[in-house]
Protein backbone atom coordinates (compact mmCIF):
# COMPACT_ATOMS: atom_id res chain seq x y z
CA UNK A 1 0.00 0.00 0.00
CA UNK A 2 1.39 3.34 -1.01
CA UNK A 3 0.95 6.18 1.56
CA UNK A 4 -0.30 9.30 -0.25
CA UNK A 5 -0.70 11.64 2.95
CA UNK A 6 1.51 11.64 5.94
CA UNK A 7 0.69 14.22 8.68
CA UNK A 8 3.15 13.72 10.76
CA UNK A 9 3.25 15.44 14.75
CA UNK A 10 1.94 18.80 12.91
CA UNK A 11 1.29 21.63 15.16
CA UNK A 12 -0.27 25.15 13.63
CA UNK A 13 -0.57 28.05 16.65
CA UNK A 14 -2.09 31.46 15.54
CA UNK A 15 -0.21 33.72 17.69
CA UNK A 16 -0.02 31.38 21.22
CA UNK A 17 -3.61 29.85 20.27
CA UNK A 18 -3.02 25.86 18.88
CA UNK A 19 -5.53 25.32 16.32
CA UNK A 20 -3.61 21.65 15.98
CA UNK A 21 -2.03 20.47 18.26
CA UNK A 22 0.78 17.09 17.35
CA UNK A 23 -2.25 15.63 14.75
CA UNK A 24 -0.45 12.55 13.10
CA UNK A 25 -2.10 10.44 10.93
CA UNK A 26 -1.62 8.84 7.52
CA UNK A 27 -4.32 8.11 4.45
CA UNK A 28 -3.46 5.12 1.56
CA UNK A 29 -3.68 5.23 -1.88
CA UNK A 30 -7.45 4.42 -2.40
CA UNK A 31 -8.68 5.39 0.59
CA UNK A 32 -11.41 7.79 1.05
CA UNK A 33 -10.87 9.33 4.73
CA UNK A 34 -13.33 11.65 6.35
CA UNK A 35 -11.93 14.54 8.71
CA UNK A 36 -14.79 14.93 11.85
CA UNK A 37 -14.87 17.01 14.66
CA UNK A 38 -16.99 20.29 16.06
CA UNK A 39 -17.14 24.06 14.53
CA UNK A 40 -13.20 25.10 15.03
CA UNK A 41 -11.58 21.46 15.84
CA UNK A 42 -8.82 22.33 13.28
CA UNK A 43 -10.29 20.32 10.09
CA UNK A 44 -9.54 23.40 7.76
CA UNK A 45 -6.47 24.49 9.10
CA UNK A 46 -5.73 20.85 8.92
CA UNK A 47 -6.57 20.55 5.01
CA UNK A 48 -5.07 23.97 4.75
CA UNK A 49 -1.71 22.40 5.79
CA UNK A 50 -2.44 19.72 3.06
CA UNK A 51 -2.74 21.77 0.75
CA UNK A 52 0.27 23.68 1.24
CA UNK A 53 -1.68 26.56 1.90
CA UNK A 54 -0.38 27.19 5.26
CA UNK A 55 2.99 26.11 7.08
CA UNK A 56 2.98 23.61 9.84
CA UNK A 57 3.97 25.60 12.89
CA UNK A 58 5.70 22.29 13.84
CA UNK A 59 5.93 18.81 11.87
CA UNK A 60 5.54 17.68 9.11
CA UNK A 61 3.00 16.83 5.88
CA UNK A 62 4.62 14.93 3.18
CA UNK A 63 2.31 13.93 -0.04
CA UNK A 64 3.34 11.25 -2.03
CA UNK A 65 6.57 11.52 0.04
CA UNK A 66 7.12 14.88 -0.91
CA UNK A 67 6.56 18.43 -0.07
CA UNK A 68 2.63 19.82 -0.44
CA UNK A 69 4.06 22.65 -2.41
CA UNK A 70 6.10 20.67 -4.99
CA UNK A 71 4.87 21.33 -8.39
CA UNK A 72 4.53 17.40 -9.41
CA UNK A 73 2.42 17.02 -6.15
CA UNK A 74 0.26 20.37 -6.82
CA UNK A 75 -0.75 18.55 -10.51
CA UNK A 76 -1.74 15.53 -8.54
CA UNK A 77 -3.92 17.25 -6.27
CA UNK A 78 -7.83 18.42 -6.35
CA UNK A 79 -9.63 20.83 -3.79
CA UNK A 80 -13.14 21.88 -3.20
CA UNK A 81 -12.31 24.82 -0.33
CA UNK A 82 -14.94 25.34 2.43
CA UNK A 83 -15.37 28.99 1.45
CA UNK A 84 -16.48 28.97 -2.24
CA UNK A 85 -15.07 31.55 -4.74
CA UNK A 86 -14.75 31.34 -8.45
CA UNK A 87 -13.37 34.07 -10.74
CA UNK A 88 -16.43 36.12 -12.39
CA UNK A 89 -16.77 37.30 -16.12
CA UNK A 90 -16.26 33.86 -17.61
CA UNK A 91 -18.95 31.34 -18.56
CA UNK A 92 -18.71 27.76 -16.79
CA UNK A 93 -17.12 26.24 -19.96
CA UNK A 94 -14.73 29.32 -20.34
CA UNK A 95 -13.46 28.57 -16.98
CA UNK A 96 -13.60 24.92 -17.36
CA UNK A 97 -11.39 25.17 -20.12
CA UNK A 98 -9.03 27.91 -18.45
CA UNK A 99 -8.43 25.21 -15.67
CA UNK A 100 -7.98 22.44 -17.88
CA UNK A 101 -4.94 23.88 -19.54
CA UNK A 102 -3.22 24.11 -16.25
CA UNK A 103 -2.67 20.95 -15.81
CA UNK A 104 -0.68 18.55 -18.03
CA UNK A 105 -3.05 15.54 -18.32
CA UNK A 106 -6.58 17.32 -17.73
CA UNK A 107 -9.97 14.95 -18.56
CA UNK A 108 -12.11 16.05 -21.19
CA UNK A 109 -14.85 18.56 -20.84
CA UNK A 110 -17.53 15.72 -21.33
CA UNK A 111 -15.69 13.43 -18.55
CA UNK A 112 -16.34 16.37 -16.25
CA UNK A 113 -19.72 17.02 -17.03
CA UNK A 114 -20.35 13.03 -16.65
CA UNK A 115 -18.70 13.02 -13.11
CA UNK A 116 -20.09 16.35 -12.06
CA UNK A 117 -23.62 16.18 -13.69
CA UNK A 118 -23.06 20.22 -15.04
CA UNK A 119 -25.51 21.00 -17.58
CA UNK A 120 -25.60 22.19 -21.11
CA UNK A 121 -27.53 25.01 -20.01
CA UNK A 122 -24.84 25.66 -17.31
CA UNK A 123 -21.98 25.75 -19.46
CA UNK A 124 -23.17 28.93 -20.60
CA UNK A 125 -23.93 30.57 -17.50
CA UNK A 126 -21.80 33.21 -16.30
CA UNK A 127 -19.90 32.32 -13.27
CA UNK A 128 -21.62 35.08 -11.04
CA UNK A 129 -25.17 33.96 -12.08
CA UNK A 130 -24.80 30.18 -10.81
CA UNK A 131 -27.20 29.47 -7.60
CA UNK A 132 -24.78 28.43 -4.31
CA UNK A 133 -26.10 24.47 -5.60
CA UNK A 134 -24.51 25.16 -9.23
CA UNK A 135 -21.35 26.89 -7.76
CA UNK A 136 -20.58 23.77 -5.72
CA UNK A 137 -21.07 21.79 -8.45
CA UNK A 138 -18.31 23.92 -11.19
CA UNK A 139 -15.82 23.65 -8.04
CA UNK A 140 -16.58 20.40 -8.07
CA UNK A 141 -15.60 20.09 -11.87
CA UNK A 142 -12.68 22.19 -11.05
CA UNK A 143 -11.33 20.07 -8.68
CA UNK A 144 -11.53 17.71 -11.19
CA UNK A 145 -10.29 19.16 -14.17
CA UNK A 146 -6.52 18.14 -13.80
CA UNK A 147 -7.34 14.63 -13.05
CA UNK A 148 -5.87 14.69 -9.93
CA UNK A 149 -5.01 11.54 -7.81
CA UNK A 150 -5.59 12.70 -4.67
CA UNK A 151 -8.69 14.80 -3.82
CA UNK A 152 -9.57 17.18 -0.37
CA UNK A 153 -12.93 18.21 0.02
CA UNK A 154 -13.61 20.73 2.97
CA UNK A 155 -17.52 20.61 3.84
CA UNK A 156 -17.94 19.69 0.11
CA UNK A 157 -22.14 18.84 0.17
CA UNK A 158 -23.00 22.07 2.09
CA UNK A 159 -26.03 23.40 0.29
CA UNK A 160 -26.36 20.82 -2.09
CA UNK A 161 -29.52 19.58 -2.78
CA UNK A 162 -30.48 16.27 -2.20
CA UNK A 163 -30.08 15.18 -5.77
CA UNK A 164 -26.69 16.83 -6.46
CA UNK A 165 -25.29 15.28 -2.86
CA UNK A 166 -26.26 11.73 -3.95
CA UNK A 167 -24.58 12.04 -7.46
CA UNK A 168 -21.80 13.78 -5.63
CA UNK A 169 -21.18 10.64 -3.39
CA UNK A 170 -21.57 8.17 -6.72
CA UNK A 171 -18.12 9.91 -8.00
CA UNK A 172 -16.70 9.62 -5.06
CA UNK A 173 -17.15 6.51 -4.60
CA UNK A 174 -16.23 6.01 -8.62
CA UNK A 175 -13.22 7.71 -8.50
CA UNK A 176 -12.29 6.06 -5.11
CA UNK A 177 -12.46 2.48 -7.22
CA UNK A 178 -10.35 4.06 -9.82
CA UNK A 179 -7.14 4.18 -7.36
CA UNK A 180 -8.06 7.78 -6.32
CA UNK A 181 -7.42 9.01 -2.96
CA UNK A 182 -10.28 11.41 -0.98
CA UNK A 183 -10.47 13.08 1.77
CA UNK A 184 -13.00 15.32 3.32
CA UNK A 185 -14.49 17.04 5.65
CA UNK A 186 -18.50 17.21 6.90
CA UNK A 187 -21.08 17.87 9.84
CA UNK A 188 -23.54 15.13 8.24
CA UNK A 189 -22.21 12.34 10.07
CA UNK A 190 -24.25 9.95 7.91
CA UNK A 191 -22.34 10.73 5.15
CA UNK A 192 -19.03 9.91 6.99
CA UNK A 193 -20.60 6.94 8.01
CA UNK A 194 -21.82 5.25 4.71
CA UNK A 195 -18.96 6.79 2.42
CA UNK A 196 -15.78 6.93 4.48
CA UNK A 197 -13.70 3.91 4.68
CA UNK A 198 -12.12 5.69 7.57
CA UNK A 199 -12.94 8.49 10.14
CA UNK A 200 -9.90 10.95 12.02
CA UNK A 201 -11.95 12.61 14.48
CA UNK A 202 -10.79 15.90 15.64
CA UNK A 203 -11.48 17.81 19.08
CA UNK A 204 -9.79 20.80 19.78
CA UNK A 205 -7.20 20.57 17.65
CA UNK A 206 -6.51 16.45 18.31
CA UNK A 207 -6.86 13.58 16.76
CA UNK A 208 -9.21 11.83 18.95
CA UNK A 209 -10.17 8.61 17.44
CA UNK A 210 -8.73 7.41 13.67
CA UNK A 211 -10.67 4.01 12.79
CA UNK A 212 -12.95 2.83 10.77
CA UNK A 213 -16.72 3.59 11.11
CA UNK A 214 -17.95 0.57 12.32
CA UNK A 215 -14.99 0.24 14.80
CA UNK A 216 -15.11 3.67 16.30
CA UNK A 217 -18.95 2.46 16.62
CA UNK A 218 -18.33 -0.82 17.90
CA UNK A 219 -15.78 0.30 20.42
CA UNK A 220 -17.46 2.96 22.39
CA UNK A 221 -21.26 3.01 21.82
CA UNK A 222 -23.10 -0.33 23.74
CA UNK A 223 -24.95 -2.73 20.76
CA UNK A 224 -27.76 -4.60 21.54
CA UNK A 225 -29.01 -8.22 20.52
CA UNK A 226 -32.77 -8.40 21.46
CA UNK A 227 -34.81 -11.52 20.80
CA UNK A 228 -37.85 -13.35 22.19
CA UNK A 229 -37.22 -16.53 24.35
CA UNK A 230 -37.95 -18.04 27.34
CA UNK A 231 -37.64 -16.11 30.29
CA UNK A 232 -34.93 -18.89 32.49
CA UNK A 233 -32.29 -18.07 29.90
CA UNK A 234 -31.87 -14.34 31.39
CA UNK A 235 -29.84 -16.11 34.62
CA UNK A 236 -28.02 -18.62 32.13
CA UNK A 237 -26.38 -16.10 29.79
CA UNK A 238 -25.45 -13.39 32.59
CA UNK A 239 -22.33 -15.31 33.50
CA UNK A 240 -20.90 -15.29 30.31
CA UNK A 241 -18.20 -12.64 29.02
CA UNK A 242 -19.94 -11.15 25.99
CA UNK A 243 -22.58 -9.85 28.00
CA UNK A 244 -22.35 -6.94 29.74
CA UNK A 245 -26.22 -6.48 31.05
CA UNK A 246 -28.96 -8.71 29.90
CA UNK A 247 -32.48 -7.28 30.81
CA UNK A 248 -35.77 -8.91 29.93
CA UNK A 249 -39.57 -7.27 29.59
CA UNK A 250 -42.28 -9.23 28.20
CA UNK A 251 -40.80 -12.39 26.90
CA UNK A 252 -38.28 -10.20 25.03
CA UNK A 253 -34.65 -10.48 25.97
CA UNK A 254 -32.16 -7.68 25.17
CA UNK A 255 -28.58 -8.45 25.68
CA UNK A 256 -25.93 -5.52 25.50
CA UNK A 257 -22.36 -6.14 24.28
CA UNK A 258 -19.54 -4.88 22.79
CA UNK A 259 -19.50 -7.77 20.39
CA UNK A 260 -22.78 -8.60 18.60
CA UNK A 261 -21.13 -11.69 16.43
CA UNK A 262 -19.95 -12.92 19.29
CA UNK A 263 -23.30 -12.74 21.11
CA UNK A 264 -25.46 -14.37 18.39
CA UNK A 265 -22.53 -17.38 18.74
CA UNK A 266 -23.58 -17.88 22.28
CA UNK A 267 -27.07 -17.99 21.12
CA UNK A 268 -26.72 -20.96 19.06
CA UNK A 269 -24.14 -22.62 20.67
CA UNK A 270 -26.23 -22.54 24.11
CA UNK A 271 -29.65 -23.75 21.72
CA UNK A 272 -31.07 -20.73 23.25
CA UNK A 273 -33.70 -21.38 21.20
CA UNK A 274 -33.84 -17.36 19.92
CA UNK A 275 -36.75 -15.66 18.12
CA UNK A 276 -37.14 -12.68 16.33
CA UNK A 277 -33.78 -12.08 16.62
CA UNK A 278 -32.57 -7.89 16.18
CA UNK A 279 -29.26 -6.51 16.59
CA UNK A 280 -29.31 -2.59 17.29
CA UNK A 281 -26.15 -0.94 16.75
CA UNK A 282 -24.66 2.13 18.15
CA UNK A 283 -25.24 5.55 16.07
CA UNK A 284 -21.80 7.42 15.17
CA UNK A 285 -23.30 10.46 16.53
CA UNK A 286 -23.51 8.82 19.70
CA UNK A 287 -19.93 8.38 19.80
CA UNK A 288 -18.89 11.80 18.02
CA UNK A 289 -20.78 13.34 21.30
CA UNK A 290 -19.24 11.51 23.87
CA UNK A 291 -15.92 11.68 22.14
CA UNK A 292 -16.15 15.44 21.57
CA UNK A 293 -18.27 16.79 24.42
CA UNK A 294 -17.15 14.96 26.79
CA UNK A 295 -13.67 14.26 27.03
CA UNK A 296 -13.10 14.73 30.28
CA UNK A 297 -15.67 11.33 31.00
CA UNK A 298 -14.11 9.83 28.68
CA UNK A 299 -11.07 9.69 29.88
CA UNK A 300 -6.85 8.23 28.44
CA UNK A 301 -8.44 5.17 29.47
CA UNK A 302 -11.00 4.84 26.57
CA UNK A 303 -9.13 7.19 24.19
CA UNK A 304 -9.49 5.58 21.35
CA UNK A 305 -5.82 6.43 19.71
N1 LIG B 1 -6.18 32.36 10.21
C1 LIG B 1 -6.49 32.13 11.48
N2 LIG B 1 -6.09 32.98 12.46
C2 LIG B 1 -6.38 32.77 13.75
N3 LIG B 1 -7.07 31.69 14.20
C3 LIG B 1 -7.49 30.81 13.29
C4 LIG B 1 -7.24 30.98 11.89
N4 LIG B 1 -7.78 29.93 11.22
C5 LIG B 1 -8.36 29.16 12.15
N5 LIG B 1 -8.19 29.68 13.38
C6 LIG B 1 -8.66 29.09 14.65
O1 LIG B 1 -8.22 27.74 14.69
C7 LIG B 1 -9.21 26.89 15.23
C8 LIG B 1 -9.54 25.79 14.22
O2 LIG B 1 -10.19 26.35 13.11
P1 LIG B 1 -10.61 25.50 11.83
O3 LIG B 1 -11.09 26.45 10.80
O4 LIG B 1 -9.48 24.61 11.46
O5 LIG B 1 -11.81 24.63 12.40
P2 LIG B 1 -12.79 23.63 11.67
O6 LIG B 1 -12.64 22.32 12.35
O7 LIG B 1 -12.57 23.66 10.21
O8 LIG B 1 -14.22 24.22 12.03
P3 LIG B 1 -15.59 24.32 11.16
O9 LIG B 1 -16.29 23.02 11.38
O10 LIG B 1 -16.31 25.43 11.81
O11 LIG B 1 -15.25 24.59 9.75
C9 LIG B 1 -10.39 27.78 15.57
O12 LIG B 1 -10.31 28.09 16.93
C10 LIG B 1 -10.17 29.00 14.71
O13 LIG B 1 -10.69 30.14 15.34
MG1 LIG C 1 -13.71 24.23 8.65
Amino acid sequence: MKEVVQVQHVTKAFKDKAAVQDASFTIQQGEIVALLGPNGAGKTTTISMILGLIKPSAGEVKLFGKSPTDKEVRERMGTMLQEVSVMDGLKVRELLDLFRHYYPNPLSLQELIALTGLTQTELHIRVEKLSGGQKRRLNFALSLAGNPDLLLFDEPTVGMDITSRQRFWQTIRALSEQGKTIMFTTHYLQEADEIAKRIVLFNRGKVVADDTPAAIKARITKSFVTFNANQEWVKLLNGFPEVIHIYEQDGIIRIETEDTDAVLGLLFRENVGARNIRIEQGKLDEVFERLTTDMKEVGQDEALV
